[in-house]
């Protein structure tokens, strides 16, 4: 009796072979939503959120030209946490009365702004960088001006955004 073609090796080879591609197949189509769903929020871009700074009215009667640092707490969403994230905001008012909203972060490598009052100036301490009041540099490294938060008005209130204004990089938070 001459043995089937149908238990030849070669065929029982491909049919392993084909087993075996299916069997991946279904695997990987199964895992991929499942991994998905479990990996998502490590590369989900940060919320955006806001954080109340303070009435205006109060805001408004700070000294020209005397920078305020005020904290806030952004409470964000990362992975599968929410974090509160304290930031500080540089409220200076100009002499025309004009807010603004700076981060005390030094735009060279980011290290916290002092405000030394005798000199009227921000000075970082990490490699000397040097800031008017109205943010521009005067000194040292940092390639450009203070960042601005994102800002809005609600009722009175100033809300701050965990984003900068003028930071295609958005280094905010
Ligand atoms: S981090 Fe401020 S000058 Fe370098």
């Amino acid at each position: 009796m001459t043995k089937s073609s149908e238990d030849s090796p070669s065929r029982r080879t491909f049919m392993t072979v084909v087993i075996g591609l299916i069997s991946a197949v279904i695997g990987v189509a199964v895992a991929i939503p499942i991994l998905g769903t479990i990996l998502s929020p490590l590369f989900k871009k940060r919320d955006i959120v806001w954080a109340e700074l303070g009435k205006i009215d109060d805001l408004k009667k700070i000294k020209p030209l005397t920078p305020k640092f005020i904290p806030v707490y952004f409470r964000v969403k990362e992975g599968w946490t929410i974090n509160t994230l304290p930031r500080q905001v540089v409220v200076v008012k100009d002499i025309t009365g004009k807010l603004y909203f700076f981060s005390n972060q030094c735009t060279h490598l980011g290290c916290p702004l002092h405000w030394i009052a005798a000199r009227q100036k921000f000075l970082c301490p990490c490699h000397g960088g040097m800031f008017n009041v109205l943010g521009k540099v005067v000194g040292g490294p940092p390639p450009r001006p203070l960042y601005r938060w994102v800002h809005k008005l609600n009722n009175g209130t100033v809300l701050i955004q965990n984003k900068f204004m003028d930071n295609p990089k958005d280094r905010g938070v």
